[in-house]
């Protein structure tokens, strides 16, 4: 999902060498050579496969793009800034982070402050559009910690309720709406799996709303083919390993 042909400035900033203004600045200063030949024009297109960059005189190691997998800390935002919250970003390692400087680097939809677990991050936006594109209905599954525990009469009305698609009340700018059919499964009384195929703001407590409970915790543990890794501890992160991006990629092709 790479073009072959991409624009010098973008490698550069994919590259973690600065914001997009940065790179502009350094390519017309004259630091970049493309095959020995001294190139001044940021938007000059290079074959990402063939072409020889040269930066500041060392050979530039083409990152094509950039694939993460974070176990997202509580209380960190999605969003780029926050006066209140740290954001995801700042987890990321400083040279990660120049790649949302660059412009390109964004998660893979949204985690509300308080939610857990998997987040995707990407500089590939054609693979970003899709996981999150309606169409292909990405399964996400999340573990739900609930206020009340529930009878075993009551866990086969929900499962139910939520197979059939449930009426959610609004929240924020989404109005009341319909759920679309999700899998619920009991691990506790309180405590069970949830598998949505939507990404509407605050689904997965609106569905509990919706049941009649509250989500008291939540955490994300698949998206699509992607299983969060346990390993990472609260706001780490690490590249995707090339059979879960292989298996990502095929399931939105
Ligand atoms: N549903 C929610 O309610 N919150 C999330 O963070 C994700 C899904």
């Amino acid at each position: 999902m790479m073009k072959a042909k991409e624009r010098l400035d973008k490698i550069l900033a994919n590259s973690g060498f600065g914001t997009r203004r940065d790179v502009k600045r350094l390519v017309r200063y004259g630091e970049v050579l493309i095959n020995g030949e001294r190139i001044r024009d940021p938007e000059f297109h290079i074959d990402v496969d063939n072409d020889k960059v040269v930066i500041n005189g060392e050979p530039l190691e083409i990152e094509k793009h950039s694939y993460f997998m974070m176990n997202k800390a509580g209380g960190a935002v999605c969003s780029t800034k926050s006066d209140r919250h740290q954001t995801v970003y700042e987890f990321l390692d400083e040279k990660d982070n120049q790649k949302r400087l660059g412009g390109s680097l964004s998660t893979v939809g949204r985690l509300d402050a308080d939610t857990e677990g998997l987040l995707i991050f990407t500089t590939d936006g054609e693979l970003n559009h899709r996981l999150t594109f309606p169409k292909y209905e990405v399964k996400k599954t999340y573990l739900v910690h609930l206020r009340d525990s529930v009878s075993d009469a009551e866990k086969a009305t929900y499962i139910e309720r939520a197979k059939s698609g449930l009426r959610i009340p609004a929240a924020a700018n989404d109005p009341e709406c319909d759920a679309k059919p999700c899998d619920i499964e009991f691990i506790e009384d309180a405590k069970c799996t949830i598998t949505v195929t939507e990404g509407r703001f605050h689904e997965v407590k609106r569905i509990f709303i919706a049941l009649g409970n509250e989500v008291v915790y939540l955490k994300r543990l698949m998206m699509g083919t992607l299983h969060l890794d346990e390993s990472l501890g609260r706001g780490e992160y690490r590249t995707l390993t090339d059979e879960e991006l292989f298996s990502l990629k095929e399931l939105v092709k």
